[in-house]
């Protein structure tokens, strides 16, 4: 399979083309390293060090003659997206357009879009499913739900096929303190070089924390899929990529302490504004549509990202 996957070199990416290449794909990354990093890129991947809204990404995506696109490339940042909402939309929206106009052009058969729980806003019902109100709560889940909206706009009369994976909480080796869901990372780099964690807020608030081997699990498994993915179903094209367990963020914050041997003190600090109180994401329609589940274990998974971040520090 040819696969182009945009954002290749970043955290969630780096993970998904390594399992890519291992299971035989022909990978093109398109990057610009604003976020991501060299260390992440798999040596037999190509590699264009490119912004996708600059106009010569599209060349670039045909040469590669993809039949599979994964758009992970984004502004990912929850606080750079209210500080700077108008980059966080020409990224997030005018970078998806790009994307998908270069599918159409390429021939792809099949767009997989890195949405986001961001999109849902705070909660009006748990679990939450494709089919719930969305109402996002920060710029960053606008952009996000406005690109679902512009990849039916270009590729459904173009007959490509495409899904939109709103992915949870994603955490695991690679991952940078301040991304998005980046509350892992930055619990783990903390502990790590001593330096005291903090919870915002109560810690009762609640998420979907899925590790990210299982994020790319979801995306091979959509990629390979042979059905049509944007079908007319509840939420049509949308799949969330969770594990369908809540978990606090202070039960986070000790699975992580024991994970890490860490033993000094978790700190607290007033709620910060656009943070939802609960959240977990039904995984049912990824189950039945093409057969995907998370399957790694919360502690398991917090195991192997803590000795990554112990071997990093
Ligand atoms: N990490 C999470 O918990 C989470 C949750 C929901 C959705 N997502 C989405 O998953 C995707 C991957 O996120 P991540 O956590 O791996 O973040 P990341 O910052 O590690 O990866 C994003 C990558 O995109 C690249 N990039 C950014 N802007 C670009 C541009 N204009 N042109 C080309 N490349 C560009 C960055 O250099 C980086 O390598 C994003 O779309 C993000 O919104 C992540």
């Amino acid at each position: 399979m040819r696969v182009v996957v945009t954002g290749g070199a970043g955290f969630i990416g780096g993970s998904l083309v390594h399992a890519l290449v291992g299971g035989g794909a022909e990978v093109t990354i398109l990057d610009d390293l604003s976020t991501g990093s060299m260390d992440n890129i798999h040596p037999a991947a190509a590699f264009r060090c490119m912004d996708i809204t600059d106009d010569a990404s599209r060349a670039v995506i045909e040469a590669a003659r993809p039949e599979v696109i994964v758009h992970l490339a984004a502004q990912v940042s929850v606080a750079a997206s209210v500080a700077d909402p108008d980059h966080d939309w020409t990224v997030n929206v005018g970078g998806t357009r790009a994307v998908a106009e270069a599918a159409v052009s390429a021939g792809a058969r099949c767009v997989l879009l890195a949405s986001s729980a961001a999109v849902y806003g705070e909660p009006v019902e748990l679990p939450l499913t494709e089919g719930s109100h969305t109402d996002p709560a920060v710029p960053y889940g606008h952009s996000k739900l406005e690109a679902e909206r512009v990849l039916d706009e270009v590729l459904r009369p173009a007959g490509v096929d495409f899904a939109c994976l709103r992915f949870a909480n994603v955490y695991g080796p690679r991952q940078r303190a301040g991304g998005e869901g980046g509350v892992v990372a930055e619990f783990a780099s903390r502990m790590a070089s001593g330096t005291t964690p903090v919870i915002f807020g109560t810690g009762a608030q609640t998420r979907d924390f899925i590790f990210v081997a299982d994020v790319v699990g979801a995306c091979v498994a959509a990629a390979e899929y042979e059905g049509v993915l944007a079908g007319p179903g509840p939420g049509g094209p949308a799949y969330n990529v969770s594990t369908g367990r809540a978990t606090s963020v202070s039960m986070l914050a000790e699975g992580l302490r024991v994970a890490m041997r860490y033993a000094g003190e978790i700190g607290r600090e007033p709620a910060r504004d656009g943070d939802v109180a609960a959240s977990v994401l039904s995984p049912e329609k990824a189950a039945e549509t093409f057969g995907w589940r998370a399957a790694v274990d919360l502690q398991h998974g917090l195991g192997v990202t803590a000795a990554w971040f112990s071997r990093s520090r």
